[in-house]
């Protein structure tokens, strides 16, 4: 199967997955299996869609890696719904959760940290687009599960530094426990502030920006409760810190700022540019890869950025993309070693699909770039996840 932009929908292409509904719990807005048509399309479009999976001799034999299964992902959004709600019910006086909620959410924290633990070391699904649901669940959810993979990653291949100073390589199901729990509820605090600001269509203004960095303070005031360790707390508190101290709320800088708010920065950034926003459209995932690549060492801990640049990539498995003739190429294999030379399935002049490694530059497949890799990766680039 391939990703591919509504826009560049035809008639009688096939529905390779469900497009799910932005209601929680409700029926999919098409099936898969359904003949698109430009009609329904644009229909999607008008629903938030902005691609689907299609199945086609293109995409023939493309099994992106999906970390999350389904039903994972739609029981934690319903998890985080819940959890939000009864922030809602205490937001008033920035009590604290009832004790239901945290038990929910960290059976929903559990139940992502033992799929992803499952998750093959493999580079992050695009499967975000397809999704017409609703921003502050499927953010959410979406920041866990990017966060989680690199905790993952960094507490295997480094391991952690406890208090004194020494390198430990255990407690990790509790340590990402509290890790998934802390990404999933990292903006409730953001309920404490007017909706019109959140999703305002416009720059803010000074004061509206000044109110928008409450947010990390009253997050951390609705999870007082002592049930809730302090690695959860901590990522509430500083995922708007920057490395560079030039974050808030307090402009914790470097080591101050602890490990897991450090992945939750990453995490929360790279999602927010690749999601659509009241304010913006979506970028595509090389621009999201580029900017937190850009970030090592002012706004993001560059550790956690060399570790998410072999999890995310610029040009994943199963993405369409245009080439210089302006047909269709699609993605089916990538090295994590070499991101930005993709090996792409094509129809060259002939008809036949061919398969070639391609430089692609900002989302641009630079000519003769058949041939471009610089270790001649076209005679048998890696594929990494390409079935
Ligand atoms: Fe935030």
């Amino acid at each position: 199967m391939r990703l591919v932009r509504v826009d560049w929908v035809v008639d009688d292409m096939e529905l390779a997955r469900d497009i799910p509904s932005a209601a929680l719990g409700a029926a999919p807005l098409l099936k898969r299996g359904v003949r698109l048509t430009r009609g329904l399309a644009a229909r999607l479009s008008g629903h938030g869609v902005r691609a689907v999976w299609i199945e086609d001799d293109m995409g023939d034999g493309i099994i992106p890696i999906q970390p999350l299964p389904d039903h994972v992902r739609t029981s934690t959004e319903v998890a985080v719904a819940a959890c939000l709600d009864a922030a809602r019910g205490v937001a008033a006086d920035l009590n604290n959760l009832p004790a239901r909620t945290f038990e929910q959410l960290e059976r929903a924290a559990e139940g992502m940290m033992r799929a992803l633990a499952e998750c093959p070391a493999a580079t992050l699904a695009f499967d975000d687009l397809a999704t017409a649901d609703s921003y502050s669940y499927s953010h959410s959810v979406r920041v866990a599960t990017l966060g989680l993979l690199l905790g993952q990653r960094i507490d295997r291949l480094d391991g952690w530094v406890d208090f004194r100073g020494q390198v430990r390589h255990d407690r990790m199901v509790e340590r990402m426990t509290q890790l998934a729990m802390g990404l999933l509820i990292h903006d409730i605090g953001k309920i404490s502030i007017p909706e019109t600001i959140l999703n305002k269509p416009a720059p803010l203004t000074p004061a509206e920006w000044d109110l928008i960095k409450t947010h990390p303070g009253a997050g951390v005031s609705m999870i007082s409760d002592d049930r809730i360790s302090p690695l959860t707390r901590c990522i509430v508190r500083d995922h708007h810190e920057r490395w560079d101290g030039l974050g808030y709320p307090t402009g914790r800088l470097g080591e101050e700022i602890h490990p897991f708010a450090r992945i939750a920065a990453v995490a929360d950034v790279y999602d927010a540019i690749t999601a659509d926003r009241p304010y913006r459209a979506a970028a595509p995932p090389h621009v999201g890869v580029r900017l937190i690549r850009e970030g090592a060492d002012s706004q993001f801990d560059a550790h956690v950025v060399d570790h998410f640049l072999r999890i995310a990539m610029p040009y994943p498995v199963g993405y369409t993309i245009p080439l210089p003739d302006g047909t269709p190429g699609a993605v089916v294999g990538v090295d994590p070693e070499q991101p930005e030379y993709p090996v792409v399935r094509y129809r060259d002049p002939s008809g036949q699909l061919t398969e070639a490694a391609m430089h692609i530059v900002d989302g641009v497949v630079q000519t003769g770039g058949a041939a471009a890799s610089p270790s001649d990766a076209a005679a048998g680039a890696p594929r990494a996840a390409a079935a």
